[in-house]
């Protein structure tokens, strides 16, 4: 488990890197701090695509840019977002897909970080969020 002091970095990094968010079709903006095993923090904002299938969530965004780093492992991820316009947020939890991608990556106690704002926050795992999940070792 990752310290309350960490988790509010993570937050605070979280909603930093919301700002870069490119979401001319949805407004929908989200922002997506990964700790790495090695105590690195990666950023990842959600990047939108005028043909919309080729769009990237914040989380994946993040997860990519720390494995094209060569890091492999991780402890945790922040992730904030809503409507560009919206004047207070709620949480937002990461989508399936995203889901599945930290299923590659993270154990089953990988903490996943809600937040509204830096005060309000809660925290999952992974295996609450993706129960019964098909991962690397179904292939050995
Ligand atoms: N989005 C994320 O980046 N992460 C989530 O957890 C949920 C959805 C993005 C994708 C798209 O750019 C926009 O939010 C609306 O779905």
């Amino acid at each position: 488990m990752i310290s309350e002091e960490m988790k509010k970095t993570l937050v605070e990094k979280a909603f930093e890197v919301r700002e870069k968010a490119y979401t001319p079709y949805s407004h929908h903006k989200v922002g997506a701090a990964l700790l790495g095993k090695n105590g690195q923090i990666y950023l990842g904002c959600n990047i939108e695509n005028a043909a919309f299938t080729p769009s990237n969530c914040a989380e994946r965004t993040a997860v990519f840019k720390a494995v094209s780093e060569g890091q492999l492992e991780f402890d945790a991820i922040a992730v904030v977002g809503g409507m560009e316009d919206a004047e207070e947020l709620d949480y937002c939890a990461p989508c399936g897909v995203c889901r599945q991608v930290l299923r590659e990556f993270c154990d089953n106690d990988f903490e996943i970080i809600l937040a509204k704002d830096v005060e309000h926050r809660k925290t999952l795992t992974l295996k609450e969020i993706l129960p019964l999940g098909f991962g690397p070792e179904n292939l050995r």
